[in-house]
């Protein structure tokens, strides 16, 4: 079978996907997103097998490079359905709350004058995030009101219009780790905490977190299931934090997962899980 794999960076992720491809015999063809066009008529820059994995780290360029895909029939994982929600935070947390998944209590505003008067009445501490983002860049914990304005100030003054639109969470009271599970299809191949590097907030393998396998229970494993199916399901990174008061509350679903800390630590060969999903997938 032949499967194609579009990357804008090729990671360690998309050689051990390459990689995996290969010693199941399957026919792999690589493709740089940042070389592509898309025609609406004849006339396509390239040829694809009819399953794509999608890897751009460019959430825009994936995801509408998605839609172009689907357009020609394409199977893309993961759809444009599940990228579109799972690289928007906002669509992440409506969509998992209207799907009962726990998850931590936010709060949006639409405007500076909203967010301030939002803030100032949940009280302090709050997490800001940005609706669009990865790797904890602009995830950032809100102590008093002092920087909360000094927050809007900064993104007042953001060109980017995404930014004058305010995502608030309750600063979930958790162990100095999260946890990551990776979601293949209706399967939890493996999960692995990740622990905060020192003088570091965030868990983020990005930001010097550190990795270890993650006893995957059934509680863990249904969490992980309806929260995967409720933003359309795929391939899948499932971010959980362990809530002392409220238990395990899903905050994040990344599209298009980095496995390289998970891949150190556990014994699941992750890489070759998903291509086997890819491959065995239903087109739509
Ligand atoms: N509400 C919260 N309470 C406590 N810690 C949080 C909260 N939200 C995020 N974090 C920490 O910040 C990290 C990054 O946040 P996340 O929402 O996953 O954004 P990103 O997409 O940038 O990874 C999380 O992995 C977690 O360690
Ligand atoms: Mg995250």
């Amino acid at each position: 079978m032949g499967i194609t794999i579009i990357y804008d960076r090729v990671r360690w992720e998309e050689k051990a996907l390459f990689d995996a491809a290969n010693k199941m015999s399957h026919t792999v063809n690589m493709i740089d997103a940042k070389d592509i066009t898309i025609v609406t008529h004849n006339g396509n820059s390239h040829n694809y097998f009819d399953t794509i994995l999608q890897r751009c780290i460019s959430h825009y360029r994936g995801l509408y490079l998605t839609a172009c895909l689907e357009f020609l029939n394409k199977h893309v994982i993961n759809s444009y359905h599940t990228s579109e929600i799972c690289g928007n935070k906002m669509l992440t947390s409506l969509y998992l709350k209207k799907n009962n998944v726990p998850t931590p209590k936010t709060y949006f505003a639409f405007s500076a004058e909203a967010a301030n008067e939002l803030a100032s009445k949940i009280g302090y501490p709050l997490v800001l995030k940005p609706l669009i983002g990865s790797w904890g860049r602009m995830v950032v914990p809100i102590r008093d009101q002092e920087s909360m304005e000094f927050m809007i100030e900064v993104r007042e003054e953001d060109q980017n219009p995404l930014n004058r639109i305010y995502y608030l969470q309750e600063f979930v009271n958790r162990p100095p780790r999260d946890i990551r599970a990776i979601v293949v299809g209706e399967q939890v191949i493996t999960a692995i905490y990740r622990y905060a590097a020192s003088g570091e907030w965030r868990t983020n393998i990005a930001r010097g977190g550190k990795a270890e396998v993650c006893n995957i229970t059934n509680e863990l494993e249904d969490i992980c299931i309806k929260a995967a199916k409720a933003v359309g399901g795929g391939v899948l990174g499932v971010d959980l934090m362990e809530d002392i008061k409220n238990g395990l509350v899903v905050h994040e679903i990344n599209n298009t997962v980095e496995f390289k800390g998970a891949a150190s630590v556990s014994n699941k060969d992750i890489a070759a899980s998903i291509i086997e999903y890819a491959i065995k997938s239903e087109r739509r």
